[in-house]
Parts: structure tokens; C-alpha cells; sequence
């Protein structure tokens, strides 16, 4: 594109977007950054400055990498034959990647489309308070969720957001969603005990005993936490949750949005833990950012609870997606799960994020500010703190500048980003599923100039 072109570009976005979770002010004298092309893990801006995406598109997303033809080309050959429809019919590659799903999903056996995460977590919630409806006057209503955890933007899924910083200022909240703490040792005076898993999920069941079991219809929990920390749940953790959930039938929903295709290692980040969850839900790695996708999976038995009579003109979930009917939505899917299997891009997560541990881990006897290391698979966070002793955290001033300092020289990384309050102090860590070791080590070198500079 010619220079003139590009610059009108970065002028009609500076004039006229509005973008996602940034203050424009700093914008009114500098560019903001355009993405112009991408290939592999590597983007170029509009100044055709190339970087390192150690962030899978900013947010865990593009988890096969740019510029994969095949996945355009199963979109466009499906759009052009037949785009859209609504889902109240099937079209043939929703058929087919639902079948594809399941096969990974032992135990959950019916998928139902929509286009974003919030909206699958919605849909779940949905879910949870028309069954209470149906078979019990609303009572089992409550949907439980944790302190850290994030299930979307929209006023209901920020209900059920264990992140205060995006809560503020947009409430009044929907009623009917009740807060557990979290489950991350490092910042749990009970950190230190050896049996903390079982004892942080046991904050579960009290609070389900001081709701009343009666009243509570699902848990919402993110397999391992992301924008909240990077948070792998301590041994014990899920078995128990588990337990507890069955005991006083409670739902457990899933929230796969980030960890689910993958990027943990497994096809889903609860299969590390033997959890049996009744729904999942799914958006980013699903197709990787080439098509606004997302998926609530369910058991059967939780869909032949809305099986009736047809006249019955109340007992069927009385929902629907205009999006959810985008053919070209599950065609990318198909394509996206296609290449991980035969690139064999699990096996690869495994190693490519035990050699990032190990690099990050490496840099904790260099860079004291590194307070602890965590993440399962090409999920990987370092938390940053004034003293190791007193774990105190940095100001979220500190770990933006590291964030700058590696983009400015040519790693992108991400980092908890007006979460929680105190504790954005998180570097993000999520390379593509196909990242190899000089990646990697590129990443890691990156990130030990920057501390070495921010901690002058
Ligand atoms: C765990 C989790 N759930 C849900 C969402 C919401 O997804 P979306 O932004 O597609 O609505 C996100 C987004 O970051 C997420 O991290």
C-alpha cells in the first residue's frame, strides 16, 4: 500500500474508532498502532514494523498463527456456496465440526452456536435459570463464580466477574450471582499448606451452605484463570470442586474460552483435572480469529431436560444467535481443529511451554522482581513484585513498562490489564500453538532486557 494510503488509514482511525479497553487521550499526539499484515507469528504495523505476537492477537486468540490460507479458504468456498442461515436449521460444516467437538469431549454431546464468549457464557446462565424455572419455581437459580475470573463484557457475564477494575462504574448488576474466593496459593495467607487445593475449594462449599444448596443452579469457573493472573489451580483444587458440586447438584459450567482448543496442552483445559462439567463454553482458540465463533457444549442429559411436548409451548430454550447461523463460523473451526491435529500442535504445546517455563524460571535467579512463575501449556504468566519476601506487588505502572520495553524491541507480550485492583501486575504470556524454541528463546530474551532496563 502506498504511504499516502496508509497514512490516510491511521488518520480515518484516529478520527473515527473507538477502541477496545485503551484511553484515547495519549492517541490525540501519537498513531495509533494498525495491524496490517500477519504470518505465522509474526505482524507488521502500518509503519511495516515487524513483531514477535507472544499474545496470539492481544488476547489468546490466533492459536494457529496468520495467514493460514487453508482456514480462508474453507471459509470463503462455504460462503460463497451458502453463508447464512438461521440455526433453527443445520448447515453442513456446523454439523460437521460439532461432530469433530464432541469427539474430544468425552461425556458432553451437543453443541450449540453463538458468536462471542460473553454471549456462550450467556447462554449457559440462560441455561441455568430457565431449568430452575421448569422444574422448580425458579429456585435453583443462583450461579456461582470467583474472585479473578472473567466470563465477558456484557452486564450479566460482568455479574458473574470476579474482576472489581472491569465491574466498576457499570452496575447495577444482574441479581443471582454470588462470589467465591479465588484459588491462587501465592496471594493466600493458606498458600503455604500442602492440602491448600482441597481447603480453597472447600471456600465453595461453605458458601454454597450459606446460600442454601437449594438455590444454587451452576459454578461458572474458568479451568485455569487468565486475565486474572494466569492462575493454575492448586493439586486438589478441581477433584473437590467436583465432589461438592455433586453432592448438592450443582452444574458446573466451564468457561473454555481461552484455555479450550488447546492452548493448555490438552483440547481442553478441565481435562487435566478429571472434571466432568455438564456445559463449556468456548470462543477464541476455536477458530482462531478468522471467524467470530463461540460454543456452548452440553451433556445430553442437560438438553433432554428442555425435551417436551410440542404442546408444551414453554419447555424449549427459547433462545437464539443471529450470528450463531454464520456458516462460515464453524467451516473455520473445522479447518483451525484440522490443522492441530495434523500438526500435531498439542504435542508441541506441551514441549514449547515447559522450555518457556523453564526460560522464565531461568530468569527468576537474574531478576528479582520475578516473583513466581505459572501456567500449564503455552499459558504462562509471571507475576512481578517489589520484594520477594513480602510479595508485595509492583505498580501496574512497572509491568507496563516492561510491556513497552518489549515492544520496543519487537516482542509483543500482554499483561493483566485493568483486572484487578493492586494486582495488575501479571505478564501474559500465550505465543501461537506452532511457536518453536527460537521463539521462544526470542521471547524470553526480550523480556530479561526489559526487566534489566525497568529496574534501573
Ligand atoms: C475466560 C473468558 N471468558 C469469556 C471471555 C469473553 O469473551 P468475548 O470477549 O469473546 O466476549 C473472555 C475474554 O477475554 C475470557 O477471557
Amino acid at each position: 500500500m502506498k504511504p499516502e494510503n496508509i497514512n490516510e488509514i491511521v488518520g480515518s482511525d484516529r478520527n473515527h474508532l473507538w477502541h477496545h479497553l485503551v484511553q484515547h487521550k495519549p492517541w490525540q499526539s501519537t498513531d495509533p498502532m494498525v495491524i496490517v499484515e500477519g504470518k505465522g507469528l509474526r505482524v507488521k504495523d502500518q509503519n511495516g514494523r515487524e513483531f514477535l505476537d507472544a499474545v496470539s492477537g492481544g488476547v489468546w486468540t490466533v492459536n494457529v498463527g496468520y495467514g493460514r490460507e487453508e482456514i480462508a479458504d474453507a471459509v470463503r468456498d462455504q460462503i460463497v456456496k451458502m453463508c447464512y442461515f438461521a440455526n433453527s436449521a443445520g448447515n453442513i460444516p456446523g454439523a460437521q465440526f460439532a461432530e469433530k467437538l464432541i469427539d474430544k469431549m468425552p461425556g458432553l454431546s451437543r453443541v450449540y452456536y453463538a458468536n462471542s464468549g460473553s454471549e456462550a457464557n450467556e447462554k449457559g446462565f440462560k441455561l441455568v435459570r430457565q431449568l430452575a424455572a421448569m422444574k422448580n419455581d425458579g429456585k435453583k437459580h443462583k450461579i456461582i463464580y470467583r474472585d479473578r475470573d472473567y466470563h465477558g463484557t456484557t452486564i450479566t457475564t460482568l455479574s458473574a466477574g470476579g474482576q472489581a477494575q472491569r465491574k466498576d462504574q457499570y452496575g447495577p448488576f444482574t441479581p443471582g450471582f454470588v462470589e467465591i474466593p479465588h484459588c491462587l496459593a501465592y496471594r493466600d495467607p493458606r498458600g503455604g499448606d500442602p492440602d491448600y487445593g482441597v481447603q480453597a475449594a472447600k471456600d465453595l462449599e461453605k458458601v454454597i451452605l450459606a446460600e442454601d444448596p437449594d438455590t444454587i443452579g451452576s459454578i461458572c469457573m474458568e479451568p485455569i484463570t487468565a486475565g486474572g493472573g494466569v492462575i493454575v489451580p492448586p493439586e486438589g483444587y478441581w477433584e473437590t470442586v467436583q465432589e461438592i458440586c455433586t453432592r448438592y447438584g450443582v452444574l458446573i459450567h466451564m468457561d473454555e474460552v481461552v484455555c479450550g482448543m488447546g492452548r493448555t496442552g490438552k483440547w481442553f483445559g478441565y481435562q487435566h483435572y478429571g472434571v466432568k462439567p455438564d456445559m463449556v463454553t468456548m470462543a477464541k482458540g476455536v477458530a482462531s480469529g478468522y471467524a467470530a465463533i463461540s460454543v456452548l457444549a452440553t451433556t445430553e442429559d442437560l438438553f433432554n431436560e428442555f425435551l417436551a411436548e410440542p404442546s408444551d409451548q414453554m419447555h424449549y430454550f427459547r433462545d437464539i444467535s443471529t450470528f450463531g447461523g454464520c456458516a462460515g463460523g464453524p467451516a473455520a473451526a473445522l479447518a483451525n481443529m484440522n490443522i492441530i491435529e495434523r500438526e500435531n500442535l498439542l504435542d508441541n504445546v506441551n514441549q514449547m511451554g515447559d522450555y518457556l517455563m523453564d526460560g522464565l524460571n531461568e530468569l527468576m535467579d537474574k531478576h528479582e522482581m520475578i516473583g513466581e512463575v505459572r501456567g500449564k501449556g503455552l499459558f504462562v504468566g509471571a507475576e512481578l513484585v517489589k520484594d520477594r519476601g513480602t510479595r508485595e506487588p509492583v505498580d501496574e505502572t512497572v509491568a507496563a513498562a516492561v510491556v513497552g520495553d518489549c515492544l520496543k524491541q519487537g516482542v509483543m507480550i500482554g499483561r493483566t490489564n485493568r483486572s484487578l485492583p493492586k494486582y495488575n501486575n501479571t505478564l501474559c504470556l500465550s505465543p501461537a500453538l506452532i511457536c518453536t524454541r527460537d521463539d521462544i528463546d526470542e521471547i524470553v530474551t526480550a523480556i530479561d532486557v526489559a526487566l534489566g532496563n525497568v529496574a534501573q
